[in-house]
């Protein structure tokens, strides 16, 4: 594939992301999982925490696109390309699961995929190592993040949580992959820098 189709497929990415067109390949782990009777705090707070989900899927998206421009080898492509159509699964389960729910995906939806995408291509530019180590260190926060989720939403809500766990696993293994394919490891400033921005989208992205 050439440049310019790159460009014009990840364009078409972008659009279809932040206006909410998502296919999944694989059914939602939830699926087949009854809906609970939650209460209205409940189903709220579990909407908001899958909005938080959602918005981590669109950063996700623009991440992979961004690097996926900028990556040198065609065996290191081809795994971001893998994980990628992955994570637009879980783009469309969390998007479901919302309005499922009843809630709404965050309005900032074009701001966050902006900001990733310019990480992603940054971390690209630096070269195949430093991609996959931002890559793998993302995965690694994403499934901690998850498993937080795990914690904060109320037991009875079986469906969510087998939505949020098909996701924890999933991230498990784009981490493996990157750290397989040569990840180098993170300096601590700059994972700690990926942590305060991640709970400033969090924090913003429950709300809004
Ligand atoms: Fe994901
Ligand atoms: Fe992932």
């Amino acid at each position: 594939m050439n440049p310019v189709d790159r460009l014009i497929l990840g364009l078409d990415a972008a659009l279809r992301t932040v206006a909410g067109v998502h296919e999944a390949a694989r059914p939602s782990p939830g699926e087949s999982v009854p809906e609970a009777e939650l209460a209205e705090g409940q189903r709220a707070h579990a909407a908001a925490l899958m909005r938080v989900n959602h918005v981590g899927e669109v950063c996700a998206q623009a991440l992979y696109q961004g690097q996926a421009l900028t990556v040198r080898s065609e065996s290191n492509r081809e795994a971001l390309e893998r994980a990628a159509r992955e994570e637009q699964d879980h783009l469309a389960w969390s998007a479901e699961r919302i309005e499922e729910l009843g809630g709404r995906p965050s309005l900032l939806n074009p701001l966050w995929y902006g900001g990733a995408f310019v990480l992603g291509a940054a971390a690209g530019a630096l070269g195949d190592r430093w991609n996959l180590a931002f890559l793998a260190e993302t995965e690694r926060q994403v499934e901690e993040h998850l498993t937080g989720h795990l914690e904060r939403l109320c037991a009875e809500d079986a469906k969510t949580r087998a939505v949020v766990e098909g996701m924890r696993l999933d991230e498990a293994k784009h981490r493996q992959s990157a750290m397989a394919l040569g990840a180098a490891e993170m300096p601590e400033p700059l994972k700690l820098a990926m942590r305060a921005m991640a709970k400033v989208m969090t924090t913003v992205a429950y709300r809004f």
